[in-house]
């Protein structure tokens, strides 16, 4: 089977928000603990009699968390990018302004319970944009739910940089998103639901 890879960043830090040492533990020994993780469940999983329920719970949180600080990465730029219109309109739409929809995400982040992630996620039925409080790397996550952003907030995230303060690290990320990605994201993750939705059409 295909092993999985730690992928590159696409920058060398991103102070203010992250200082250079915050952002090599975290993507060169927390992200990869995942990574050698999932590739040794990987191995195990081609075994015979195997303890399935362990490997099966252990490669669900392993992968969770590769997958997502790979779009956590992704969605950080140490660039400054503007909010495309897409992508804007869509967030004013769902939560009546960008301000309200910055206070409910913010909000989700501050009290995910131990470790987890905030994320804002996108609906393949409905194309609704929903605020999901993960828990870990793989509890309280929907099927047919597409990460458009994601925040990491386990401690070993911001503790170097912040401490305890949570919350400083939360108001400190927004000018460091990446919204042309998030925009990549929405504007594909449309194209391929009006593809799927056309084809639904054309069965009936
Ligand atoms: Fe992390």
């Amino acid at each position: 089977m295909r092993e999985y890879s730690l992928p590159k960043l696409g920058y060398d830090n991103l102070a203010p928000f992250l200082s250079s040492e915050q952002l090599k533990i975290h993507h060169e020994k927390h992200h990869k603990s995942y990574v050698d993780a999932v590739n040794n469940i990987l191995q195990e999983m081609s075994g015979k009699d195997i303890k399935q329920k362990r490997v099966l719970k252990d490669f669900s949180f392993n992968i969770g968390g590769h997958l997502l600080h790979s779009l956590f990465w992704k969605n950080l730029s140490d660039q400054k990018k503007e909010m495309p219109q897409e992508i804007k309109d869509s967030i004013e739409e769902n939560f009546n302004s960008f301000s309200e929809f910055k206070e409910k995400f913010s909000s989700a982040a501050l009290t995910v319970e131990g470790s987890g992630w905030a994320a804002l996620t996108i609906c393949r039925e409905t194309g609704n944009l929903i605020i999901c409080q993960i828990e870990k790397h793989n509890v309280n996550i929907y099927p047919h739910f597409e990460i458009l952003l994601i925040l990491d907030l386990f401690e070993h995230a911001y503790y170097i940089d912040y401490r305890n303060k949570r919350n400083d690290y939360i108001d400190n990320f927004w000018p460091f998103v990446d919204w042309q990605e998030v925009n990549n994201r929405f504007t594909h993750f449309n194209k391929w639901h009006k593809i799927e939705k056309n084809e639904e059409n054309s069965l009936n």
